[in-house]
């Protein structure tokens, strides 16, 4: 362990100048066990692949993840302290102390937390530990946009207009936007997934703007700085993959489009870019592999682009670690990129040239991210049990990589992502009906989630089309969020009410009124249920008749056309999944689906009802079926508040009261600004008022639905 540090501290010493040097020098450190200073999904990846390749793992924790499934992956875990980061997952020093405890060579930091923070690296290498990514020093130059970009354009690679300098008073920013024209892009200079970041589209709003993200930068990173560039009409965020190890080799992995951003943040990520000219696409790859060497890099890094409708392209910034979206990146070139950076963190050379890595690509990847959000609630992140949870089975072509399970809990303190469904195909077309099949497999109640967005989102004619910018989703505003006003049509009424009946435990003895000898299904006779469904009440009716089948008819808020329908299935398990699988069918029509019945708590106060999911296989959104309660449950149940109160969307901290105690205000009018997941939100008056009382104080830590300002209404 004595000549691990003495080469460890080679390397302190000497990464600062060029890797090439130690090209005779480099020592190999062998890794036999590792510790993974993250959590969720990511730190489920590392492991898997660190035991393919035959290292012990060791996983920390936060006091609200005893249970997550990375702890108990690990062949180790140990706890680091309170659920907040920066008291656990941030602990730099406790996680150096459990990795020198447990006697790990090396800590992988995964994305997020440490894993672009240059003091984490050096205290790693000070330590005698190896730390898997970049030398310090790419990350610190990296990590402050106007330094990578004077040092990206000393490299020859195309960087766009814009100001990056230290004077930051609003005059001064504010006059370097008027010469840039607008609009303008203000951004945290140590910003990063779309914190701290805004668009100004005219002199007017400049001001405001800078002062919104400056305010979120304060509280994401501590730190104000902003600049100001350029805004790309149409833009496309195209990054490539890039590699780099000890010896001075780098080379790249191609491009991934991650265009389609929701709150400038990725939510579906494909490789390669569609559309893209083979002459571009090589030249992109050309640029990222120069902006690699520039920085001396090592381990896996992704150089980001911006790229216009004329396919010109623009460095934005490099992320210095893994990225989420990897593995669209691993699917079409056939690697296992933690493998690639646990070779190179030993001093390995990068196991493939680049001519070896051009041979590879190989057909298109997808990758759809499952969060648990609210798309019609401006994609509020959420929270809570995942009451059910079931993904689609893996193949060679489709992997799901997550961190939870059913019976897991989605904690507000860390980001609400579920799963990464990554699909392959042999063209981007294949690919993406993978994909929408893939969706059409998820099965999850309990918090709000954007699959069904996500769907909606794949099977946008523009999207299938590749047609695909970072305004995607505003410019197909009435496609992907269609009114909520459609009714049902009456026969996925009766594929619910066929599913809760069969559901039903078997009457005891026999029911006088079952008049049909042979009946397959104990269904009472005749025997009806009030479903709702996104507020519309309908009600199906069930004769059985001899043969076993059913006539059916719906009555209530349901679509025009023919409510009277002779219904038959049956429910089966899937014993290697243990989904429950509902076969119908309607007038000799048979359909299949997935079915989740969440039984509710009746006769209580605050009760729950039942509700009935359908998810079905073709790819049609699921639907959630609530069983209506007698009248005098509802009645009873009390607590909520009335939608139109300013509440809290989501749990979250308060940032900023906005009026005052007796102030009268106009509808719309700000009244709190909030932090959900590091984003700001503001709350607006839902009506002209007076402000009677505020209920809440700045930092204080709030729950969903909790009322902020009691308004009297003029
Ligand atoms: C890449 O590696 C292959 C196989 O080792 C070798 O044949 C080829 O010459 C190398 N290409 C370059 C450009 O170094």
């Amino acid at each position: 362990s004595r000549s691990k540090y003495v080469a460890n501290s080679y390397f302190l010493r000497h990464y600062t100048s060029q890797a090439l040097a130690f090209k005779e020098n480099v020592q190999e450190t062998q890794i036999s066990k590792l510790l993974i200073a993250n959590r969720g999904e990511i730190a489920c990846r590392v492991m898997k692949t660190a035991k393919q390749m035959g290292i012990q793992t060791v996983a920390v924790y936060s006091e609200v993840d005893r249970q997550q499934m990375h702890v108990q992956m690990a062949d180790e875990a140990y706890f680091i302290g309170p659920a907040a980061s920066e008291k656990s997952y941030l602990n730099m020093d406790k996680i150096i102390e459990v990795a020198k405890a447990s006697g790990c060579e090396a800590i992988h930091p995964g994305y997020g937390f440490l894993s672009e923070n240059a003091e984490f690296a050096e205290l790693c290498l000070g330590n005698g530990l190896v730390f898997v990514g970049p030398p310090a020093s790419a990350i610190r130059d990296m990590g402050v946009k106007s330094t990578s970009k004077r040092i990206m354009s000393d490299a020859d690679v195309p960087i766009i207009q814009g100001y990056h300098g230290e004077e930051q008073s609003d005059s001064r920013l504010l006059q370097e936007a008027k010469k840039i024209g607008f609009p303008v892009m203000i951004k945290a200079v140590r910003g990063g997934g779309g914190k701290g970041m805004r668009i100004a589209a005219s002199e007017d709003v400049f001001l405001e703007q800078l002062s919104s993200a400056r305010r979120e930068a304060k509280a994401s990173f501590n730190d104000e700085v902003m600049l100001v560039e350029k805004y790309v009409d149409r833009p496309r965020h195209v990054e490539v993959q890039v590699f780099g190890d000890h010896h001075g080799n780098a080379v790249h992995l191609f491009e991934r489009d991650c265009s389609v951003q929701r709150r400038h943040q990725k939510i579906i990520e494909e490789s390669p870019a569609p559309g893209i000219s083979l002459s571009t696409r090589m030249k992109l790859g050309e640029a990222a592999v120069r902006a690699a060497k520039a920085v001396g890099y090592v381990g896996a890094g992704t150089v980001e682009f911006v790229m216009d409708p004329e396919q010109n392209f623009y460095f934005m910034e490099m992320n210095t670690r893994l990225q989420v979206e990897h593995p669209v990146t691993e699917m079409v070139t056939g690697t296992d990129l933690v493998e690639w950076q646990l070779l190179v963190a030993q001093g390995n050379p990068i196991p493939s040239n680049q001519s070896e890595v051009n041979d590879r690509l190989s057909g298109h990847a997808f990758e759809a991210r499952i969060y648990a959000e609210d798309p019609d609630n401006d994609f509020m992140p959420g929270a809570g049990l995942l009451t059910h949870l079931s993904a689609p089975n893996a193949t060679p072509n489709l992997r799901v990589e997550t961190g939870v399970r059913q019976g897991d809990e989605v904690s507000s303190y860390y980001d609400p992502m579920i799963a990464k469904l990554v699909v392959w195909g042999k063209d981007r077309s294949t690919a993406l009906r993978g994909l929408l099949r893939g969706l059409g497999e998820y099965a999850i109640v309990g918090p709000d989630t954007n699959i069904k967005f996500l769907q909606r989102l794949s099977k946008h004619p523009s999207f299938k089309l590749g047609d695909v910018h970072t305004g995607f989703i505003d410019q197909h505003n009435d496609a992907l969020f269609p009114n909520k006003d459609g009714k049902i049509r009456p026969r996925v009424a009766c594929r619910a009410a066929l599913a809760y009946f069969l559901s039903l435990p078997q009457p005891s003895g026999g029911d006088p009124f079952v008049d049909c000898s042979d009946f397959q299904i104990n269904i009472p006779s005749p025997t009806s249920v009030v479903l709702s469904v996104d507020d519309c009440d309908i009600t199906v009716v069930a004769n059985p008749c001899e043969n076993g089948d059913y006539v059916m008819t719906v009555h209530g808020d349901v679509n025009e056309g023919d409510n009277e329908m002779l219904v038959s299935g049956t429910l089966d398990r899937d014993a290697s999944t243990s989904s429950v699988y509902l076969s119908t069918s309607i007038d000799d029509v048979i359909m299949k689906e997935k079915i989740v019945i969440v039984p509710g708590t009746m006769g209580v106060r605050n009760a729950e009802p039942d509700t009935i999911h359908l998810y079905p296989t073709n790819g049609d959104e699921s639907v959630k079926f609530t069983l209506k309660l007698p009248r005098y449950v509802t009645q009873s149940a009390g607590g909520a508040v009335s939608s139109g109160d300013p509440v809290a969307p989501s749990v979250g901290n308060i940032i900023k009261i906005l009026v005052e105690k007796g102030e009268q205000v106009a509808q719309g009018q700000p009244l709190v600004a909030m932090e959900v997941m590091k984003m700001e939100h503001v709350i607006r008056a839902p009506h002209d008022a007076a402000v009677e009382s505020i209920l809440v104080d700045v930092n204080e830590h709030v729950e969903k639905n909790t009322l902020l300002v009691k308004l009297v209404k003029k």
